[in-house]
């Protein structure tokens, strides 16, 4: 590694820096840094230039001490450190946490962990009380059948849960793309295809594809994931004779349907975990609310950018590209 390297290494950092020399002359500041001290590119040439909470903490702290200040608004975690060279004190190092940022990922973690406990409530009621009423006989022998039905279908419903669950908690895992291999998206854009085929008879939607051979960097698996979800959307949000179009070219899946659309005022969030416009319509048709979420997270994990553009009652588009690779 060289230094030259050093300003993007620390710029990829979730913490901020800030270092100083012996004489209060800013060294580096990390863009965390600048961000949470509100500092310009080089808005901030001496330790004199910091905003005066952060000066009053460096004015009493010994090596190695913290301390959280809220900073514009925000509630910052500051730590000092003594930076040394061969047990010689040359400058002093100042990291700066956001903890904003992170109780805002705690609140998440645990909504998401109240959303999924009560997404298995509801199946979960439904097939105790179909189960009680052929246990105790209420049911009529011609009833059975209709409540073993619906038995297995919510079954399946909690199955697909648990199962998006944990692909969208392997996909936290972050080390993922070490089982990234050369993969065709043509190959599984037909794979995808040909699993939803029956899905999308029964709904009289046509599926077509077209493109050729697009070899793209990726795990098999979790591409498998992205166009079945996006397919299995374009198949389900359709209308009666709609039709599906899937294509792949150029480092890019394009997945374009005739149905529904999307109101533009719910465009930003159907990426969100258990957003669905319409509740009733994705539960009825099976849906878990998790498909796009972990169509995102592919995405972020291959470094690959998604486009939507829809409207309602003609149609959605959404574009997959990934990137060159090297
Ligand atoms: N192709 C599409 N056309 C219309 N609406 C869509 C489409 N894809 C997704 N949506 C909307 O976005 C929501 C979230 O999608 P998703 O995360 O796959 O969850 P699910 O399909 O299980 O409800 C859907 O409930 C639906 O309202
Ligand atoms: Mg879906």
């Amino acid at each position: 590694m060289n230094d030259a390297m050093l300003p993007g290494i620390l710029d990829a950092m979730e913490d901020g820096v800030a270092a100083f020399d012996l004489e209060g002359t800013a060294l580096c500041l990390n863009k965390k840094a600048r961000s949470l001290l509100h500092a310009e590119e080089d808005g901030i040439r001496r330790i004199d230039d910091l905003p005066q909470p952060v000066r009053a903490f460096f004015g009493g702290v010994r090596s190695g001490q913290s301390e959280t200040i809220e900073l514009f608004g925000q509630a910052v975690r500051l730590h000092y450190q003594d930076m040394t060279e061969n047990g010689l004190r040359i400058g002093a190092v100042l990291v700066l946490t956001d903890l904003g940022e992170q109780q805002r990922a705690e609140r998440l973690r645990r909504e998401f962990t109240a959303n999924v406990s009560h997404e298995l409530k509801t199946p979960l009621t439904s097939i105790s009380g179909y189960a009680e009423l052929i246990e105790t006989g209420m049911a009529k022998d011609g009833d059975v059948r209709v409540f073993a039905e619906r038995i297995r279908r919510e079954s399946n419903r909690m199955l697909s849960l648990i199962t998006d669950v944990i692909t969208l908690s392997e996909l936290e895992e972050r080390a993922v793309m070490e089982h990234a291999e050369t993969v065709d998206l043509y190959a599984i854009a037909r794979e995808a295809t040909e699993t939803l085929k029956s899905a999308a008879m029964a709904r009289g939607v046509s599926v077509q594809i077209s493109g050729g051979p697009t070899p793209v960097r990726g795990v098999r698996s979790l591409l498998s994931e992205l166009v079945y979800n996006l397919l299995d959307n374009a198949i389900r949000y359709n209308r009666a004779n709609g039709t599906v179009s899937v294509r792949t070219a150029d480092r890019t899946l394009t997945v374009r349907d005739t149905g529904i659309g999307i109101p533009k005022r719910f465009q930003s969030r159907i990426f969100e975990r258990f957003f669905r416009v319409d509740k009733s319509r994705s539960k009825t048709t099976g849906g878990t609310g998790l498909g796009l979420a972990i169509v995102k997270h592919v995405c972020e994990q291959h470094g690959a950018a998604i486009r939507l553009s829809s409207a309602e009652g003609i149609g959605t588009e959404i574009t997959v590209t990934f990137p060159e690779n090297e």
